[in-house]
């Protein structure tokens, strides 16, 4: 990369050096009553520089800090924020349930409406279980598998995430040793490896977990693919199941299998299918019904009817315009503009997706003409460029999804 992008224009340079001030005193606190400041993948120490960061507030695809500053969320919040924050049609069904009441005894009508709509937009499921976090449907997965084959082993591709529970994360401290042996990895797209694993452990291996894409790198499933990891596990008597915590409903609104071609015994959704509102969902198909009655799975806030009335709002929204057209359209824009500049960033896309940071000639230049201010617009690639290969861009490590703008009927 010897030049900067035409694009790097210096209209709209920004507004001077962020304040940071109540950010840091709140990240003081932290740090006195909570382990490492801040847990888990937020932790502002791991984040970097320009970090700790402590958000406010947030209105359609924008979020300001406790300082003021403001920025677009191209994160959408980790990937929950499909429509944007604040949408206005979802919110008003959160807030009528709200009234009505949410977190009651017993379950109410806006559970089973939202399971029918699941099963009717999503060709292979035919019942559905609803849990808060991505890991609870993931782990429920697993334990639907586990039940029906009797099988303790699980197989997933080399390096995936796909819950922060030991089953998922058996290297971690304070995981006991079992976990690390029932966990096997195979190769995106490698289904030689995959059949070695299968010869090596037979009977073992009780179910083949994957993303719809390989989100570490961005691959794209090879032809065929899908098609053969579904024959090795029919051929071995494991099932498979499609993590679409991420990727749901951002390529098709019956789930990414649909966009991708892949026949998964096991579905689970999370992030977009409440825009922003905890819920996720784990379908399958009828044959793992007696399983799926066999398992336990409930919390205390399974049942808590707001969540259910965002999720029908946000599918009514996203089967009703052109929305999930125009986050790909715009995804594509900004990723295979970036990837044009030499600059690689995690979409939920396939692609050349890298989480990169900008050639040092291209940082320089940006960070000459935006020392700081405001970054960008959804539709403004200069700006949004600016903004990438800036330092506060370290933050952007998960999705590109266009949130702001209205969607055409
Ligand atoms: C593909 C995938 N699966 C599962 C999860 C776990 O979801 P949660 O953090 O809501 O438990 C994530 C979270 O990022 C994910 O990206």
């Amino acid at each position: 990369m010897e030049t900067p992008h035409p694009a790097l224009s210096p209209e709209g340079r920004g507004d001077g050096a962020r304040k940071q001030a109540e950010s840091r005193a709140l990240w003081e606190r932290a740090r006195r009553v909570m382990p490492g400041g801040v847990y888990g993948h937020q932790n502002g120490a791991a984040l970097g520089h320009g970090h700790p960061r402590f958000l406010a507030r947030a209105e359609r695809a924008r979020v300001w800090d406790v300082d003021g500053n403001e920025y677009v969320d191209w994160m959408c919040a980790y990937g929950p924020m499909i429509l944007g924050y604040g949408h206005p049609a979802v919110e008003a069904a959160v807030a009528e349930q709200l009234a009505a009441g949410d977190c009651l005894p017993l379950p109410g009508p806006r559970m089973v409406e939202l399971a029918e709509r699941l099963v009717t937009l999503t060709p292979r499921a035919d019942f559905v279980v609803f849990g808060k976090n991505g890991a609870d449907a993931t782990s429920w997965a697993v334990d639907v598998a586990r039940a029906h084959t009797g099988r303790p082993r699980i197989a997933r591709v080399r390096g995936a995430y796909h819950a922060a529970r030991p089953w998922a994360l058996p290297h971690l401290p304070g995981v006991p040793a079992h976990h690390r042996e029932d966990l096997l990895e195979f190769g995106w797209n490698d289904l030689a490896e995959l059949a070695g694993l299968f010869a090596a452990q037979p009977g073992a291996i009780a179910v083949v977990m994957t993303t719809p894409f390989d989100h570490v790198t961005g691959t794209a499933p090879a032809p065929g693919f899908f098609a053969g990891l579904r024959a090795l596990c029919d051929a071995h008597g494991a099932l498979f199941v499609m993590d679409d915590v991420r990727a749901g409903f951002r390529f098709h609104l019956g789930g990414s299998c649909e966009h991708f071609g892949a026949a998964p015994d096991l579905i689970c959704y999370s992030k977009a299918i409440a825009n922003g509102h905890p819920l996720s969902a784990g379908l399958a198909r009828e044959g793992l019904r007696a399983a799926a009655e066999r398992v336990y799975f409930t919390g205390s806030f399974f049942f808590a009817s707001a969540p259910f009335a965002a999720a029908l709002a946000t599918l009514e929204v996203l089967a009703s315009t052109d929305a999930i057209a125009h986050i790909r359209r715009i995804g594509s824009l900004l990723a295979d503009g970036l990837a044009d500049q030499g600059i690689t960033v995690n979409a939920v896309n396939p692609g050349p997706v890298d989480t990169g940071y900008a050639p040092p000639d291209v940082h320089a230049a940006v960070a000459a003409m935006f020392p700081g201010g405001r970054w960008g617009e959804p539709d403004d690639p200069a700006r949004l460029i600016a903004w990438l290969v800036t330092d506060e861009a370290r933050w952007v490590t998960g999705q590109v999804i266009n949130t702001e703008g209205g969607f055409r009927r």
